[in-house]
């Protein structure tokens, strides 16, 4: 089975990563969504891509780390993509875990660059426990070393490593990296057939990002992709 995942949400159809983006996806059917977390002043989750809200909100133009929850949420961040969204705010992870069916699979990204959220593991895993929500997530990140806190804490949690740029035998790298990785997530633009090949030789399944070209997307599922990254509806709800 091929498991494609709603990128941030349905961000073609409302602004990404926001709870109405996440409904977009569900309600539509996908199977999987993905999504990317970062932690406030007062350690609190938020989703959102960016380390700045400044593209969401050119009045904002501080870091995510400096505002607290109470301010994040007063914020407007859908009026850039529409006047339909005006006063959407981010979304806590908390409120994204909530609007989730159980089958849903959920890959949680720890966005954790350039600036690092010490202990944004902790609170991620005690998010994830509390929501009683610790099955259907990856937990994903391109800082293997947040994996390897992740791992320590919840050996039984799925991980999926994010690579962005090409690197000689990464096949080696992962099984030698001594983190029990269940997928690896690589850039697409060199995702072809003697890479998954490979990954599947050591035991990894393959969900490249981002797919958006329905063709680009054929030629994957071809070469034995277990699934992708994607923008479009088309690809993620199928
Ligand atoms: O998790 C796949 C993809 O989301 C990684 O890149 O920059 O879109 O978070 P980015
Ligand atoms: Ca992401």
């Amino acid at each position: 089975m091929v498991l494609n995942f709603a990128h941030r949400g349905s961000l073609t159809e409302a602004p990404e990563n926001t709870l109405p983006a996440m409904m977009m996806a569900i309600d539509g059917g996908a199977q999987a969504i993905e999504l990317d977390v970062q932690l406030t002043k007062d350690r609190e989750l938020v989703v959102i891509h960016d380390q700045k809200l400044e593209r969401f909100n050119p009045d904002y133009p501080g870091l995510i780390k400096d505002y607290t929850l109470a301010e994040i949420k007063q914020i407007d961040v859908g009026s850039v993509f529409s006047d339909e969204y005006k006063g959407t705010t981010l979304a806590t992870l908390q409120e994204i875990l909530a609007i989730c069916p159980d089958d849903l699979v959920i890959n949680i990204e720890i966005k954790n660059i350039p600036i690092i959220y010490e202990g944004i593991e902790e609170v991620l895993l005690a998010c994830l426990d509390q929501n009683k929500r610790l099955t259907q997530i990856i937990i994903s990140s391109f800082d293997h070393l947040a994996l390897e806190k992740v791992q320590q804490l919840n050996p039984a949690i799925s991980l999926g490593l994010l690579l962005y740029y090409r690197m000689l035998k990464p096949w080696e790298y992962v099984k030698g990296s001594g983190l029990n990785i269940s997928s690896v997530h690589p850039h697409v633009s060199y995702t072809d057939k003697a890479f998954i090949d490979a990954f599947h030789r050591y035991g990894y399944k393959v969900f490249p990002y981002t797919v958006n070209d329905l063709e680009q997307y054929g030629k994957l599922v071809s070469h034995g992709v277990d699934g992708v990254f994607s923008n479009n509806p088309e690809i993620f709800i199928r």
